[in-house]
């Protein structure tokens, strides 16, 4: 069993950028963050977002709206980072409180500021194979992993668990698409699924991003797969300073010693996620430049 370490991937990434960001004369890309309320996770993530930012020579704002704004005030506010000549990147971290409707916050974001790449325009560009656009960080983070540790997906049967907009639906695209590294045949499975774990035991390559602590048991993987573990789950951990410790969508004790490689909760997905959002930031530099 290979271990595919993110750290080290994101790291070789991020020193990519810092080489790139160096050579900008003048003003440097500028990332804008908005977070409303106080979700610890995202804390968290903002936290280290502005960190990775900052080790790059990307100018980093943190805007933190009260958790009781409303939609138009919202909408307000990213209007005015849309017509702001300095923000070259718009991020508005996810989840939002539920009064608001994050779909729509998210299309509100101008396509070419658009970071995260949840905006309308960007997802149908992931369709159409149109590298103009911006790629979401998660699902580009793991095709970078993939690519990085040596996993072609071309004649692959590739299973993603989950379905969401931020993950499963984009992955699943790219897995698909017609290029060098992808070309998989692509399952998706949700909770409406029958027989899941005939499904996933079919996967040459896992990609779990359902959500739902160590949901991946032993049974349901074949053995000799590429797993790759999206979740970042908080379980209760009373030997833990902070009441709780990180888990992974995948039982990592027994479904390990199974895979040809597998990516650990931390250390896999998640710091690729950062790294990608901060090569989006400095496309979107690009992009305004050319202006
Ligand atoms: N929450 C979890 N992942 C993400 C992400 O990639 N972008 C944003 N904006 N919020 C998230």
């Amino acid at each position: 069993m290979h271990l595919i370490d993110g750290n080290q991937i994101a790291t070789a990434l991020i020193a990519e950028l810092k080489a790139e960001v160096a050579t900008f004369t003048g003003r440097k890309p500028c990332l804008t963050l908005v977070r409303v309320g106080e979700d610890p996770a995202s804390v968290s993530y903002v936290k280290k977002k502005e960190k990775t930012a900052a080790e790059i020579g990307v100018t980093s704002r943190i805007i933190l709206p009260p958790v009781t704004i409303t939609q138009a005030e919202l909408f307000a506010l990213i209007d005015g980072l849309n017509a702001d000549p300095t923000v070259d990147g718009i991020l508005v971290q996810s989840p939002l409180p539920k009064h608001l409707d994050e779909v729509a916050v998210f299309r509100r974001v101008s396509p070419d500021k658009d970071v995260d790449g949840f905006n309308t325009l960007n997802l149908g560009k992931v369709a159409q194979e149109d590298d103009t656009g911006f790629v979401s960080c998660t699902p580009a983070g793991i095709m970078e992993l993939l690519a990085r540790s040596g996993t072609d997906l071309k004649g692959k049967h590739v299973v993603v668990l989950g379905r969401s907009l931020i993950v499963g639906k984009p992955i699943a695209l790219l897995a698909l698409q017609k290029r060098a590294g992808a070309n998989g045949t692509v399952t998706i499975c949700h909770s409406g699924t029958t027989n899941l774990a005939t499904l996933t035991r079919q996967a040459d390559v896992l990609i779990a991003a359902i959500g739902r602590p160590e949901f991946v048991t032993a049974d349901m993987v074949k053995p000799g797969a590429v797993v790759i573990d999206v979740g970042i789950n908080r379980v209760p951990d009373a030997t833990k300073k902070t009441g709780y410790r990180l888990t992974g969508d995948v039982h990592f004790p027994t479904v390990a010693p199974l895979c040809a490689k597998i990516t650990p909760v931390p250390g896999g997905v998640g710091p690729m996620t950062v790294a990608m959002l901060m090569k989006n930031t400095v496309k979107a530099f690009h992009l305004r430049a050319a202006l």
